[in-house]
């Protein structure tokens, strides 16, 4: 799913999780050029086989701790409203939902989030 130029021109802020050698998650993100005090979360992924274990806590604290010696205060991300997991994940992670106009399943959802099929529900945290 990712180029290259990624990982090259981000690496601060994309990490791995590994046992015994194994990839068996990761997590890309970036520093927001635009809003100075910002971080957003591109994604986050665990290995099926290993997740429910804190592997994903570990990615977002290493990720929190990364960004915030690097002078960021907020982390932004979105996930799609059907994600349910993911937002339960998120809300456990301490992220809240930003409030929006319109509402989706009973979610405040931004729906143009991100073009086609693009109905996004939008999380901040404050670190
Ligand atoms: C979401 C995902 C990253 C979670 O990773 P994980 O390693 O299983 O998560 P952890 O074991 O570290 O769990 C962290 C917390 O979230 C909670 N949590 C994780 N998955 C959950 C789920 N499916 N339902 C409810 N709570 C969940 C855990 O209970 C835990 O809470 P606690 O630490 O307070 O006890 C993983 O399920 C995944 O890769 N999903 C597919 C990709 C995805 O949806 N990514 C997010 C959108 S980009």
């Amino acid at each position: 799913m990712f180029s290259k130029w990624y990982i090259h021109h981000f690496r601060e802020t994309c990490l791995l999780a590994e046992e015994n050698g194994e990839m068996i998650g990761f997590i890309m993100g970036f520093l927001s050029q635009s809003n100075p005090d910002e971080s957003y979360i591109r994604i986050v992924m665990v290995d099926p086989a290993s997740r429910g274990k804190g592997v994903g806590r570990a990615l977002y604290e290493e990720f929190s701790k990364s960004v915030g010696m690097l002078g960021r205060s907020l982390i932004r991300c979105v996930t799609a409203p059907r994600k349910k997991e993911s937002i339960a994940f998120h809300t456990r992670m301490g992220f809240i939902i930003e409030p929006q106009e319109q509402e989706f399943e009973g979610l405040p959802v931004c729906l143009d989030y991100d073009g086609r099929d693009g109905i996004r529900v939008v999380f901040k945290k404050e670190l």
